[in-house]
């Protein structure tokens, strides 16, 4: 158990701080909202990039940017319309939280986007870390990043045994990155930690040879770069079966909104059941029962079967008296890959009808 982590000495401190500034110019990995001084962008790009890859966070920068180049454009968008722009990109909350953080800065501070670390922190979907990304990017602040990629440099250079999971070991690797932090560069120096960790200091395959802190680097000094930072007890996910019913009926379907208190929540969904799917009770012959369709959320392992039910023509009104219809809207088709956003199990499954049926 770790107790406490020894301060990094001057020289120590001095010798990190240079080389990974020096690295990062040596080694640009340009990004559009690098050298962004619009504190809005800024807080878009981060929000997006949590949980994602830059690669794939990129083009949602990009499309967001275009049709929202301002805070009151993000805020007056309807929530549909946000949630769309989002569909893929998963971790849905952050959609939600930024559309309402939006509408907080328009309603609530006159348009003017908070430029302290607490300002930002009381965001909506802003915890510490984009908080710090975001005061140090637009306004120059001092605040020291600390994530999975700080975590991992940090226990790699100092050879820190212990694991990441407990409050106590947080607060002393933040008080470590705190203290390496380039009071000089603080901005410059929160991007290099990020492209570091990401591109250099890689969970696996670190790329020693090309490190330019290898020479005081503990763990490659003790050969456990592969072993650092200790793992935590991993999350044990729950297995979660959909039964999603595709009701045709001339060339529109019934989707509904879902409005309980979950990831999910805002996306649309087919109706659901649990039990056995017979055409008959639904006056119709023919069901199709799709392929399982797989998504791993972080906590639940989700898999989605998909049954095509086709209506007669003259669907029998006793039908819409069924609960699985409750709240239920027709929708066509068209309108159904266009308009509104669905879970990505979902998704999956209409890219694929897309290809066999239609
Ligand atoms: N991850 C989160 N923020 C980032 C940024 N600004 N650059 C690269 N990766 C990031």
């Amino acid at each position: 158990m770790l107790n406490t982590i020894a301060p990094p000495d001057d020289r120590l401190v001095a010798f990190f701080r240079k080389n990974l500034l020096d690295w990062s110019l040596e080694n640009p990995r340009p990004m559009p909202w690098k050298g962004e001084t619009d504190p809005y962008k800024i807080w878009l790009s981060e929000i997006i990039l949590q949980q994602t890859r830059v690669e794939q966070g990129l083009p949602y920068y990009q499309k967001f940017v275009a049709k929202y180049p301002r805070v009151q454009q993000l805020a007056d968008a309807p929530e549909d319309e946000v949630m769309k722009l989002w569909e893929g990109l998963g971790y849905y909350t952050r959609a939600r939280n930024l559309h309402a953080a939006a509408k907080f800065i328009a309603d609530e501070l006159g348009g003017i986007f908070p430029n302290t670390y607490e300002g930002i922190r009381r965001l909506k979907g802003v915890g510490a870390y984009t908080a710090s990304a975001i005061a140090s990017f637009a306004y120059g602040l001092p605040h020291a990043v600390l994530d999975g990629n700080v975590y991992r440099v940090l226990a790699r250079f100092f050879g820190i045994e212990t694991s990441t999971d407990t409050p106590a070991a947080q607060k002393l690797f933040a008080a470590l990155a705190q203290n390496l932090l380039n009071p000089d560069f603080p901005a410059a120096h929160n991007q290099a930690m990020m492209d570091f960790g990401a591109t250099c200091c890689t969970p696996k395959q670190a790329r020693c040879p090309d490190c330019p802190l290898w020479s005081e680097c503990q763990a490659y000094r003790m050969d456990k770069v592969s072993e650092l930072p200790l793992k935590s007890k991993g999350l044990v996910k729950k297995n979660r079966l959909f039964h999603y019913l595709v009701f045709n009926h001339q060339g529109h379907v019934y989707v509904r909104k879902r409005s309980g208190k979950d990831i999910w929540r805002g996306l649309w969904e087919f109706p659901q059941t649990d039990g056995p799917v017979q055409g008959a009770d639904f006056g119709a012959s023919v069901v199709r029962e799709s392929i399982p369709f797989r998504q791993l959320l972080t906590h639940q392992a989700v898999t989605a079967v998909f049954f095509e039910i086709d209506l007669p023509d003259d669907i029998p009104d006793e039908i819409f008296q069924n609960p699985l219809f409750e709240g239920c809207e027709r929708i066509s088709r068209k309108e159904l890959k266009k308009n509104i956003a669905f879970p990505r199990v979902i998704d999956c499954y209409l890219q694929n009808i897309v290809l066999t049926l239609n």
